[in-house]
């Protein structure tokens, strides 16, 4: 980590004490930190029994085969049970378990406990029917519906492994996704609602599929939810709708237990290669690790919060803290289906006044978002019912904090900044909302329970006040399992770095105050931050040349006033390819939303005649950086050929290539 990255924070005096009223009725107080690290696995043991066990486990722990971890051995139980049924025989039925909101106005949902639960089971049913078993993997590619939850819960029910593809992603990236975890059925709809206007799922499914089978893995069954009513490609073999294999099904399904380890997801991430990584989820150490620390973090009282978390099912954030945590924890939330600016741009404002939502959770890039907007648009409306606020995806900077807890808080909401990854899949580094005085742009301490450090590179504790790489020293209990099908990369991704010393190495860099607080400093490694989702360098460079007119491409990701990060690309165009065209840089960006999603496209794309390499052919992304950030290119002595970089910034200064859009 540079000098230069560390002296850039900015320094940081002020801290805000928790509402004196939150702090004396908090689900947890500091007496938890103290418990926790007295005796960790006791701890968690209890964080664990807060959930509905068949059967007890015998061992809390297994690490017995490191970094292969076992929570809770011996122990059943069912996630969708404890998600939904045991909320309904303890007499909260009638509960609101989602407040479900369409984008067209007055497209709502109110769904109880007791509702939730006879659809679960009707889904269950309708997939039992389909042929799916426990072990099984299932692609579920929705909008945020309903369904959505519904399928999820459904597959948990059975044993059958979700793998949920975010909507935004191509075909292409589905396709890559089914044939990796060898999906036999995908859940689907024929379109949702966004930016105002329907927009088509199916049609992708469906080349998905055939793609699929061009690498020889047939999928058997799309189950297809019908929100848009647009026309649908339909193959009677494969395709079959859900009002009629939900709908119809039997409201009665028992819930058997499943061992503790067994799979319950999958989620794929970007990595510093072009393959994604699936990420291994298993059931009874997720299910303790979400729903202890959304009670923790998020301060629930089921019987009278409304509570939103406004990701997309599609990411990690969507299944911890919209599904299974706060679904274990008996909550009413809000599930929104589109935009934030749709049909206006008071419409989340809006929904919290409506619902009287009191905890909510976004990204940091929405919140900056608004603030450009101004605050015109929040104060036109009533948030008086909030009472926390969260924040995840990526350092949230002193100013749109202050922000947030000014014109969304009103000055009275604590803020939770919460540090935590697909990896981890629970929250790790987050202010107590009744203990923590936080401080604006850092993450505070690691949760009780939690062991976080930063070290340097000889994995050795840095003292307050230095920076070095962020890493979890002891195992917990919603951790990655594996990497599907690849134990090999799973060993080598996370824990080599710090091979010695047992450390799990999370990729980011980080710093401790004088005070011993964390500030997170973003990712080390080629992976980028775009608007809180991650997404590698490598792949989008594989899918840049994977054009035919393309020869060599880099990316970086550079700082971008909105999203944090912005993808910025340079590429060598071939020969035969001439100038590449008037429109080459239009064409390129609409190629790299073909290959893998919309959230992909580069901001900016620069033709240029070379790259910069050194002399052992490794392109240095560190000059680019500099060039796609406007600053002045740094030290350029280990090229191989050191006239390069003044090609580049010529290019750069003519403007040419670049493009906004
Ligand atoms: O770099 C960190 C950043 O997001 C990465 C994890 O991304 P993903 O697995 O997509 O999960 C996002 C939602 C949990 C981390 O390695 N990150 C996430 N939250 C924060 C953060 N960086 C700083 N502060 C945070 N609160």
């Amino acid at each position: 980590m540079s000098e230069e990255t560390l002296s850039n924070l900015s320094r940081e005096d002020r801290s805000f004490e928790p509402p004196a009223e939150l702090a004396a009725s908090a689900n947890v107080t500091a007496e938890a930190y103290e418990r926790a690290s007295s005796d960790r696995e006791a701890f968690w043991a209890e964080a664990a029994e807060r959930l509905d066990w068949s059967q007890t486990w015998d061992r809390v722990l297994d690490w017995d085969d490191p970094p292969f971890a076992k929570w809770f051995t011996g122990g059943t139980l069912n996630a969708a049970y404890n998600c939904v049924d045991r909320h309904v025989e303890a007499g909260n039925g009638d509960r609101v378990a989602l407040h479900w909101v369409g984008e067209p106005a007055d497209d709502k949902r109110t769904i109880t406990y007791a509702d939730l639960q006879a659809e679960v089971c009707r889904a269950a049913n309708a997939l039992l029917a389909l042929g799916v078993e426990a072990g099984d993997r299932v692609a579920i590619y929705m909008p945020m519906l309903p369904e959505t939850v519904v399928a999820m819960l459904a597959c948990a029910r059975i044993g059958a492994p979700h793998t949920v593809v975010f909507g935004g992603f191509s075909s292409d990236a589905l396709a890559t996704r089914l044939v990796d975890c060898e999906a036999k059925v995908v859940v689907t709809a024929d379109g949702g609602y966004r930016r105002g206007a329907p927009s088509a799922l199916k049609p992708a499914v469906d080349e998905a599929r055939t793609k699929a089978s061009g690498d020889g893995f047939d999928v058997e069954h799309v189950l297809v939810v019908r929100r848009t009513g647009q026309d649908v490609d339909w193959d009677d073999d494969v395709d079959v709708w859900w009002h009629e294999a939900v709908d119809g099904a039997s409201s009665e399904h028992e819930a058997q237990p499943f061992d503790a380890e067994h799979p319950l997801y999958v989620m794929y991430t970007s990595g510093t290669t072009g393959k994604p990584k699936g990420i291994l989820h298993t059931t009874g150490g997720y299910l303790t690790g979400t729903s202890y620390t959304h009670h923790a973090v998020f301060d629930l009282k089921p019987e009278t919060d409304v509570y939103w978390c406004t990701a997309d099912v599609g990411w990690v954030t969507g299944h911890s803290y919209m599904v299974y945590g706060p679904l274990a924890n008996g909550a009413t939330q809000v599930m929104y289906e589109g935009t934030p600016d749709s049909p206006h741009r008071g419409r989340w404002w809006e929904i919290i006044q409506d619902y009287g939502v009191t905890i909510f959770y976004t990204a940091p890039t929405a919140i900056r978002t608004f603030m450009k907007q101004g605050r015109e648009i929040p104060d036109g409306f009533d948030l008086s019912s909030l009472r926390l606020l969260g924040s995840v995806g990526e350092s949230i900077n002193p100013e749109a904090y202050m922000w947030y807890r000014e014109v969304i808080g009103g000055e009275r909401c604590p803020i939770v900044d919460t540090w935590w990854q697909t990896e981890t899949g629970q929250i790790m580094i987050s202010p107590l909302p009744g203990v923590t005085a936080g401080k604006p742009g850092s993450a505070m301490t690691p949760l009780p329970g939690i062991s976080v450090d930063v070290v340097n590179d000889d994995g050795e504790s840095v003292p307050h006040g230095s920076g070095g790489y962020l890493v979890v020293k002891e195992p917990w209990p919603a951790m990655l399992r594996t990497l599907w099908g690849d134990d090999d990369r799973f060993k080598e991704t996370y824990w080599s770095r710090f091979r010695k010393q047992g450390f799990y190495f999370a990729g980011d860099g980080a710093k401790l105050d004088d005070d011993g607080d964390i500030w997170l400093l973003g990712r080390v490694d080629d992976v980028m931050n775009v608007s809180g989702h991650r997404l590698s360098t490598t792949e989008i460079e594989s899918a840049l040349v994977s054009h035919p007119k393309v020869a060599e491409a880099a990316v970086v990701g550079a700082a971008d006033e909105t999203t944090g990060q912005a993808v910025c690309a340079f590429v060598i165009l071939r020969d035969s390819a001439g100038d590449g065209g008037d429109d080459i840089v239009e064409e390129l960006r609409r190629h790299v939303q073909k290959e893998i999603g919309a959230i992909a496209k580069p901001r900016q794309i620069m033709v240029v005649p070379e790259l910069p390499k050194t002399r052992s052919g490794k392109i240095m992304r560190r000059l680019l950086k500099d060039v796609a950030e406007h600053r002045e290119v740094g030290d350029v002595t280990t090229l191989a050929d050191s006239t390069v970089m003044d090609l580049i910034s010529k290019k750069e200064g003519s403007g040419s290539g670049d493009d906004e859009g």
